[in-house]
């Protein structure tokens, strides 16, 4: 039975995860290298308006529901190719659906049906950030 401690908690780590996002694209963006330099540089920053409109919508209901929002980010690796960069959003990406996917069951049983919608909204959002990894992924030759 969850309560709501549980799914402010949660959702604190939701968005410590969400500021970690941004970071992640924002430092890619800058480290990318190579003939595709430009197109995945635009790619990664356009993920970044999202991201923060997720970490917005998570802090205003964390405070909404009584809590109080993280301000700390969850680490970011840096790596030494263009291909780990992809893999390692994708692997976020992969996580933080799983993780909004237990908040939603979290938000449901409380009777949060707002909070539940929104957060489907976010596993849309995430979900095409995922497919769009995938697809650069499966093309990617080197
Ligand atoms: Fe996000
Ligand atoms: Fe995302």
């Amino acid at each position: 039975m969850s309560d709501v401690k549980e799914l402010i908690d949660g959702m604190n780590e939701d968005l410590a995860a969400e500021y970690q996002a941004v970071i992640m694209y924002r430092t890619y963006a800058s480290l990318v290298t190579g003939p595709y330099r430009r197109e995945i540089r635009s790619f990664f920053e356009s993920e970044i308006p999202d991201e923060l409109g997720h970490a917005a919508f998570l802090a205003d209901k964390i405070v909404a529901l009584g809590g109080t929002p993280v301000t700390q980010s969850g680490p970011v690796p840096i790596p030494r190719t263009n291909r780990e960069m992809l893999e390692v959003a994708l692997q976020a990406e992969v996580d933080t659906i799983e993780r909004y996917t237990k908040r939603i069951e979290q938000a449901e049983a409380l009777g949060e049906l707002s909070v539940k919608l929104q957060l489907e909204n976010l596993v849309v959002d995430e979900s095409s950030h995922r497919d769009d990894l995938r697809r650069m992924l499966m093309d990617w030759r080197e």
